[in-house]
């Protein structure tokens, strides 16, 4: 079938739904300019993620994790949402009951005018106390990168003494609760589940398009390339999601 034809017949789908969830990840953003984590230019093939998204790197070398999220804080700055965020952006106005998940920490998908993002990973803005004290901080920096953001600058510290770190979900911690429980329960109650530009490999964000197949939604996988998720998906649609989501959203 063309992909014309299968996303016709997604469209229909999507308008019948009455509850609709998509999850993306760093490939969405990729036609922004920000570095996917896995791809040819990833940054876990040029960073080491232990020595710089583990709770223990933080404590071993905060000044180090803080650089580079300084760094990351000025590709984002300059970065701009693309058309795939725009369009996900217009399926939450057109699509009653449509939850938007994402793994990203860029913000670009409120950037692009989405509300009520379940940010699963956290926000690269952000910051709060390592100690736990519960003190929360917006970061955001001068998008130009002169400033905190993209360059050196002194540890950020808490009110209570403490150093902030940033309000990312690292490699062996657990998700917030609240994001969580959010996300699944929209995974467990839609009938289309679009997984768009993720790998499909970190758990347990990745568990969820199964959980949504298992509650008998459609799955449909929108990536560049194969992932873990393809066998699983009923629906796969290889290309950009900067160049299918504007196509599927022309046609809701
Ligand atoms: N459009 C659609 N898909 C794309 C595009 C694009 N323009 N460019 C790349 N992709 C796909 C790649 O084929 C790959 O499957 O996006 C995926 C990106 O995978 P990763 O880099 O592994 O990113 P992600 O799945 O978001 O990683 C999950 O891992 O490192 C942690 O916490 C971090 O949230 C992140 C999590």
């Amino acid at each position: 079938m063309t992909d014309a034809r299968v996303l016709d017949d997604l469209a229909a789908r999507l308008r019948s739904a009455r509850a609709v969830a998509a999850m993306t990840g760093a490939g969405i953003s990729a036609e922004s300019g920000v570095p996917t984590f896995r791809g040819a230019d990833g940054l876990w093939r040029t960073y080491s993620a232990a020595d710089l998204a583990t709770p223990e790197a933080f404590a071993r070398d905060p000044d180090l994790v803080w650089q580079w999220y300084r760094w990351r804080q000025g590709i984002i700055g300059r970065a701009q949402p693309n058309a795939g965020h725009v369009a996900l952006a217009r399926f939450q106005s057109r699509l009653p009951g449509f939850t938007l998940i994402t793994q990203n920490v860029d913000g670009l998908h409120q950037r692009a005018g989405s509300t009520d993002v379940i940010e699963l990973h956290g926000n690269i803005w952000r910051a709060r106390c390592a100690r736990g004290c519960g003190v929360v901080r917006e970061t955001r920096a001068d998008p130009s990168g002169a400033g905190p953001a993209g360059g050196e600058g002194p540890l950020p510290v808490c009110p209570c003494g403490a150093l902030l770190r940033p309000d990312i979900v690292w490699f062996g911690e657990a998700l917030d609760p609240r994001h969580a429980g959010a996300a699944t329960r929209a995974a467990e109650a839609c009938e289309v589940f679009l997984a768009i530009g993720t790998s499909a490999l970190v758990y347990p964000a990745a568990g969820l398009p199964l959980v949504a197949g298992r509650a008998g939604a459609v799955v449909v996988e929108i990536n560049v390339d194969d992932t873990p998720l393809t066998p699983h998906a009923d629906i796969v649609l290889r290309g950009t999601a900067a160049g299918l989501l504007p196509a599927l959203e022309a046609r809701l």
